[in-house]
C-alpha cells in the first residue's frame, strides 16, 4: 500500500518543478514594437525592427490570398496528419511522406527530437554561441549540455565530434548558425554527419538556408537516406516571411519520425499556417527575390560598419553580428531612436549587437542611429 501523502511544505509552488527545470534560464525574444512604443512614447509606425532575423517583405501577395482564404475554415481543426503540406514537401525533397514531419515553427521539431530521444542524464553537444534552444530543449528534459569552444565565432566540428561520448544522443549543428551568421560548407558538413556513431542523432538546423546561395546549399535532405541518425530542420519562419504564422518541418529517417509524431500535440501545425506554407513553397522566385534583397541590404550594412571602423562578423544568413563595445548602452541608444536590434550577451558576446538585413530604408536608418549611438 501507498504511504499517506504528507502535506508539503514549500511556500512557492514553483519547488514542484523538477531542479532542471526551475534552472532554466528563458529564452529571451526580441523586443515587440509596441512594446517599445509604449515605453518611450513613439509612433509605432516609425519604428524600426530588425531584431529576430524576419523577411522584411512579409509574405508575397499569393501567401496572403491563401492565408485569407482558409479563414473561411477557422472552426474546423486543421490538418493533424499535415497531408497536402507533407506531400508537397516530400516531392520537393524527393523523400517519402512518412520522412516528413511539420513543427509549431522549426523550433518544435527542435523540441519534439529532445522530447522523444534525450533522457534525463543523457548529453546533448552543440557549439558556444549556437542557437539558444538547444541548451534550453536539452536542459527541459533533464539531460546534461556539453558546450563546445567556438572557432572564429563558428562550429569546431572537429571538437564537437570528439566530445561525443558513450553518454551522447544529440548534436546540434546550425548552418548557417544564428546568431554568428557562420557557415559550414557542404563537405566538410556531410564529413561529419558520416563521423559521428549512429546512435547520436545529428540535428542539422538550416533555418536560415534559404539565404544561402544556391551553391552553397548542401543537399541535406538527400543526406537523410544515406545517414538515418540525420535530422534536417527547416523553417517557413525566416525566407519565407511567415514568422507569425508558425510553420516548420524535419526531414529525417520514417523511423526517427515516428517517434517525433508520437509525442507531438496532434494539431500542432494551424490550419493557416500550412495553407500558406503551402502556397509559399511553390514560390521559388519570391524566395529568390528575398535572397537578392539581402544580399545587397547586407552589403550596404558591411559598407555602414566599414565607415564607422566597426568589426563583424562575415554572415550567410539574414542578419549579421557588429561588435560596438558597449553593447548594452548602444542597445538602448538605439531603442530611444526607434531602432531595435538584438543585444547577445546571453551568447556570450557582451560586445555585439546581431542586426537583421532589413528594407533599404530600414538599413538606412539603423546605421544612421548606430553612427549616433558608438560615438563615445
Ligand atoms: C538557428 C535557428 N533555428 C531555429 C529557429 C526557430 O525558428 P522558428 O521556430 O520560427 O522556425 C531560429 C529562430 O530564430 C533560428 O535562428
Amino acid at each position: 500500500m501507498n504511504a499517506p501523502h504528507a502535506p508539503a511544505h514549500h511556500p512557492d509552488p514553483a519547488h514542484l518543478a523538477p531542479e532542471y527545470v526551475r534552472h532554466i534560464a528563458r529564452y529571451i525574444p526580441g523586443k515587440p514594437v509596441d512594446e517599445l512604443a509604449r515605453e518611450f512614447g513613439l509612433d509605432e509606425r516609425t519604428i524600426v525592427k530588425l531584431a529576430s532575423n524576419e523577411n522584411p517583405r512579409g509574405p508575397s501577395a499569393a501567401v496572403r490570398a491563401a492565408i485569407a482564404k482558409a479563414t473561411d475554415e477557422l472552426s474546423r481543426y486543421p490538418d493533424g496528419n499535415g497531408f497536402a503540406l507533407k506531400s508537397a514537401l516530400a516531392h520537393r525533397f524527393g523523400v517519402a511522406p512518412e520522412c516528413v514531419v511539420l513543427g509549431n515553427g522549426s523550433n518544435d521539431i527542435l523540441e519534439l527530437v529532445t522530447q522523444a530521444f534525450l533522457r534525463p542524464g543523457d548529453h546533448a553537444v552543440y557549439a558556444r554561441h549556437a542557437f539558444a534552444v538547444y541548451p534550453l530543449a536539452t536542459q527541459a528534459r533533464g539531460a546534461t549540455g556539453i558546450e563546445v569552444a567556438a572557432k572564429e565565432y563558428g562550429h569546431d566540428l572537429a571538437a564537437m565530434r570528439r566530445a561525443i561520448t558513450a553518454s551522447t544522443r544529440i548534436v546540434f549543428v546550425a548552418n548557417p548558425n544564428n546568431p554568428t551568421g557562420t557557415w559550414i560548407a557542404p563537405d566538410a558538413l556531410e564529413a561529419f554527419v558520416a563521423s559521428v556513431p549512429s546512435d547520436v542523432l545529428v540535428v542539422l538546423d538550416e533555418a536560415y538556408n534559404e539565404y544561402l546561395e544556391p551553391a552553397q546549399c548542401a543537399p541535406s535532405a538527400a543526406w537523410v537516406a544515406r545517414y538515418p541518425h540525420l535530422v534536417v530542420s527547416r523553417t517557413f519562419s525566416k525566407a519565407y516571411g511567415l514568422a507569425a504564422l508558425r510553420v516548420g518541418y524535419g526531414i529525417m529517417n520514417a523511423n526517427v519520425a515516428e517517434m517525433l509524431n508520437r509525442v507531438r500535440q496532434p494539431f500542432n501545425v494551424n490550419a493557416l499556417a500550412q495553407a500558406a506554407a503551402l502556397t509559399a513553397l511553390a514560390d521559388t522566385d519570391y524566395v529568390a527575390e528575398s535572397r537578392d534583397l539581402n544580399r545587397t541590404g547586407r552589403a550596404a550594412l558591411e559598407e555602414g560598419f566599414r565607415s564607422l571602423g566597426l568589426a563583424w562578423v562575415p554572415s550567410h544568413a539574414n542578419f549579421l553580428l557588429v561588435k560596438v563595445g558597449d553593447a548594452g548602452r548602444v542597445y538602448q541608444k538605439l531603442l530611444r531612436q526607434g531602432v531595435i536590434v538584438r543585444p547577445v550577451a546571453n551568447y556570450g558576446l557582451p560586445e555585439w549587437l546581431r542586426v537583421t538585413v532589413g528594407l533599404p530604408d530600414e538599413n538606412r536608418r539603423f546605421l544612421e542611429a548606430l553612427g549616433g549611438a558608438v560615438r563615445p
